[in-house]
């Protein structure tokens, strides 16, 4: 089979390592992939956002499976795109990766079928975003309904802040079209866990749970990232708690798309806080998490190739899915600057320099003869395995240390908040 990956993060490094381990694949390409991704599949250079390009690459190099793991991609219908050219595609169509793209659609999707989650409001207007703000008081959560890489979530401590951030999305157009309307909510607290689930749009198998440390300093401190780092499993998940998820959560929510005519295909995160109330949906992703698929698939122990054509055809209930014991860790290295701006081209040293047991996914480098540069904010997620979740930071910690390159930051407290 000849499949193609769409992405270039750390996340598509880890789904096209897991891919190239299966016999069934037996040529794997990736648009537009990365310098680690290189290694072990051959990159072309079409952005994941190019749907029409990436059609047309798939149909004249005669692909078999195409795996869409970004959200843009999704959001665009190029799931819609491929299958309707005839090629079989892994992840949700657009009418149902809108659970992602549109917080709105997903906020009203939990109010009419009951999961739980924050009250909320929506608004497409400022003055009566502001005077709700105004009325409820702080501290409040404002988000962009639309994509915004991670950054349209205000977690706001003040009045002034929350309108601060409503007025930067409405007003100054912060985040283009996907601020023009905003979901005013109430503030949570709790733990944060996520689960990513198998969905062939009838069964809901979940992954290994993780948790992703999205702040940018330690101590969770500073302002939000894509992510700085993921454990899997999370030590507060306990199989009571799964129960519960899958009773409220996970089976509601495919039921509820399923009911709105918006079957789910893919794989469907679900970012939940643990709350004194039980647990509550902080938001979907209608795609594996970055850098939580780097942990989850470290620890999965079927052949993702079949898993991904399962879910396809429908067959995912007579698919049995088998994860490893122990633990899984990885922490990103990002460079200094991110979530802000950061410079590119930083030479990368010490790659090979990682002790055994470390796998060092690339989430932002390129080859160029020989040498690894940096290329993004995130570059790289080092990545490692052990019986207790002590073991798996150890070693994972150890490959940072033995890896450079100019202003590199990471947190030192990965699976300790
Ligand atoms: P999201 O992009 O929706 O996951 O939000 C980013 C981060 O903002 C989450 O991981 C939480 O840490 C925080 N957050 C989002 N919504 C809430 C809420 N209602 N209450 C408290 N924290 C929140
Ligand atoms: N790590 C959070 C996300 O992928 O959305």
């Amino acid at each position: 089979m000849k499949v193609l990956v769409i992405g270039g993060g750390g996340r598509e490094h880890a789904i096209c390592r897991k891919l190239a381990q299966s016999p069934h694949v037996t040529e794997l390409l990736c648009a537009p992939g990365n310098g680690g991704i290189s290694e072990i599949a051959e990159c072309v250079p079409i952005a994941a956002a190019d749907i029409h390009k990436i059609v047309e690459l798939a149909a004249s190099s005669a692909v078999d499976f195409v795996v869409v793991a970004p959200d843009d991609p999704l959001a665009l219908g190029l799931v819609d795109e491929l299958e309707n050219a005839g090629i079989p595609a892994f992840g949700p169509r657009k009418n149902a990766a809108i659970i992602e793209s549109s917080k709105i659609f997903s906020k009203n999707l939990m109010k009419k079928y009951g999961i739980p989650t924050a009250d909320f409001q929506s608004f497409t207007e400022i003055a009566s975003a502001i005077a709700f703000i105004r009325e409820k008081g702080a501290p409040i959560v404002v988000k962009a309904d639309g994509l915004a890489l991670g950054k349209g979530v205000v977690v706001a401590q003040t009045e002034d802040e929350a309108i601060a951030a409503v007025r930067g999305m409405m007003e100054d157009g912060r985040f283009g079209k996907a601020g023009a309307s905003v979901v005013i909510e109430e503030c949570l607290s709790g733990t944060e866990v996520t689960v990513l689930a198998f969905c062939d749009g009838k069964t809901v198998v979940p992954m290994v749970s993780s948790k992703d440390h999205k702040r940018v300093f330690d101590g969770d401190r500073g302002p939000n990232t894509g992510g700085m780092g993921a454990i899997a499993p999370a030590p507060l998940y306990t199989p009571e708690l799964a129960r519960i998820c899958e009773e409220r959560i996970f089976k509601p929510t495919i039921d509820a798309l399923n009911s709105e005519g918006r079957p789910f295909s893919g794989v469907i995160y679900f970012g939940l806080m643990l709350t004194d109330k039980g647990p509550c949906v902080i938001e979907y992703n209608a795609r594996f998490g970055d850098p939580e698929a780097q942990s989850v698939l470290e620890l999965l122990d079927t052949d993702l190739f079949e898993v991904f054509r399962a879910v396809r055809e429908g067959r995912l209930a007579e698919t049995p899915i088998k994860w490893k014991s122990g633990s899984a860790a990885c922490v990103v290295m990002a460079s200094g600057g991110y979530p802000g701006d950061y410079a590119k081209g930083k030479p990368i040293s010490g790659l090979s320099d990682v002790p055994d047991g470390v796998f060092v996914y690339h989430a932002g480098t390129k080859s160029e003869n020989g040498q690894y540069t940096t290329n993004g904010g995130r570059v790289l997620g080092v990545t490692a395995t052990g019986a207790a979740l002590d073991d798996a930071l150890g070693l994972a910690y150890s490959g940072v240390k033995a890896i450079n390159f100019e202003n590199a930051h990471y947190r030192r407290d990965i699976g300790r908040t």
